[in-house]
């Protein structure tokens, strides 16, 4: 049997609820969906929480309430998965990429000389599930020699008076940066819940929103919440209310709502998450690199530092020195032997959409080399001792394979 990359843990206790969703005569956004926000907002020590029905969604929304149009620059690392940047083209904004450092995030001493009076945005990426350094990035857009070039061109722009910060944490949910989970540390923090994540809705995402003042998070909810239902003044729970038929549009707002089918996957999963996902996927990242750590070839993923500890999503592993063709003979030859592999990520630069508006890999050195080297393990939460062992061997044999040629 060939060994899955990463399939969703769907047992009788999910179909138990999506069942108990589907009888309670609600299926679209509604209690189960209130619920689960809270829960999460809890969970990373905010007040407000919006799901929404993908990472994508929610975060484009950000983009559009912030007032990034075209003509606006948003900076993102080039080693992501396409919906960072693909988000700031739909607004039709300028991409600007940074490389990013060994740890896979983005490089923050290289931001500073890309911000301009056209700098908008920031989307850092917590690549794998390990938070970028925060603290740091917080700290460069404080500083007032960048704060001096911030040009304001909507409320919200003259609200907030600086470069927003949108962590991309569709990896991240249920990691620690300096003691606290990830989603305050940033304006908005958006996870995902995509089927292949920690912890997933089927697809789906959330937005931990966590502006200063003057802002009012609570109110920002309210707008945000109306702009995933078309700028529409009144949800479908409300209308339901006798002689409440009548609504107002007030923007040309999104569609974007999480369902309560979805949601009652997702508390589900935030039940069991802290305890059981997490601890799981931390067992399996030790067993992998315990062996993996005593080749010379390997250079087994950081998971944890003094700052940061993962989120356990990505087992990033890579071989030292080899060449994009060598690593591509180790991928096949582990799929030959009934492993499932993957390689996080294909660099922005490297797809045709962003390759014809001429984005070159060669300016981006650390992301290459990660690139060319990179292979990723299977994490999930039904994977077995059995198994485990069987991908060290399969991997072992095959690197040693691919090198020895
Ligand atoms: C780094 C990153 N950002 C954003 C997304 C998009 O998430 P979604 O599929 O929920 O829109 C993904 C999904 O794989 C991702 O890996």
């Amino acid at each position: 049997m060939v060994i899955p990359f990463s399939p969703p843990r769907i047992d009788d206790k999910i179909i138990a609820e999506v069942t108990k969703a589907l009888q309670s005569g609600w299926i679209t956004t509604g209690p189960r969906t209130k619920l689960f926000e809270k829960k999460i907002a809890e969970y990373c020590n905010v007040t407000d929480v919006l799901a929404v029905n993908s990472w994508t969604a929610g975060a484009e929304l950000l983009l559009y309430w912030y007032g990034i149009k075209e003509g606006d620059e948003v900076i993102v690392p080039v080693y992501t998965y396409c919906a960072t940047a693909n988000i700031v083209r739909h607004r039709g904004a300028k991409v600007i990429m940074v490389d990013v450092t060994s740890d896979f995030g983005i490089d923050i001493s290289k931001i500073e000389k890309h911000i301009n009076a056209r700098t908008k945005a920031v989307i850092p990426v917590d690549v794998g599930g390990l938070p970028i350094d925060y603290a740091a990035l917080n700290l460069l857009l404080q500083k007032q020699k960048v704060k001096e070039l911030f040009v304001p061109e909507s409320e919200n722009q003259q609200k907030l008076g600086r470069i927003l910060v949108l962590s991309d944490a569709a990896h991240s949910f249920g990691a620690v940066y300096q003691n606290v989970k990830v989603g305050s540390q940033a304006d908005f923090t958006v996870f995902s819940f995509h089927a292949v994540k920690n912890l997933t809705t089927a697809e789906g995402g959330a937005i931990c929103i966590n502006l200063p003042k003057p802002f009012k998070n609570d109110e920002i909810y309210k707008q945000l919440n109306t702009l995933t239902l078309h700028g529409q003044n009144k949800d479908a729970l409300a209308k339901t209310q006798k002689g409440s038929w009548e609504y107002d549009v007030i923007d040309a707002g999104f569609k974007c709502n999480m369902t309560d089918i979805l949601a009652s996957i997702g508390l589900v999963e935030f039940d069991r998450y802290e305890n059981d996902t997490l601890p799981k996927r931390k067992w399996v990242f030790e067993k992998y690199t315990e062996v993996l750590k005593k080749f010379e070839w390997a250079i087994t993923p950081l998971y944890e530092d003094e700052h940061r500890i993962t989120s356990y999503h990505l087992y990033l592993l890579r071989i030292k020195d080899i060449s994009l063709e060598q690593r591509n003979s180790i991928i096949q030859e582990i799929f030959d032997q009934d492993v499932s592999v993957n390689v996080h990520y294909k660099p922005l630069p490297l797809l045709s959409y962003y390759k014809s508006l001429e984005y070159n890999m060669d300016d981006y050195p650390v992301a290459k080399k990660l690139w060319e080297t990179e292979i990723s393990l299977p994490v999930f939460y039904d994977i077995t001792e059995e198994q485990v062992i069987k991908v060290i061997e399969v991997v072992v044999k095959s690197v040693n394979k691919v090198l020895q040629k």
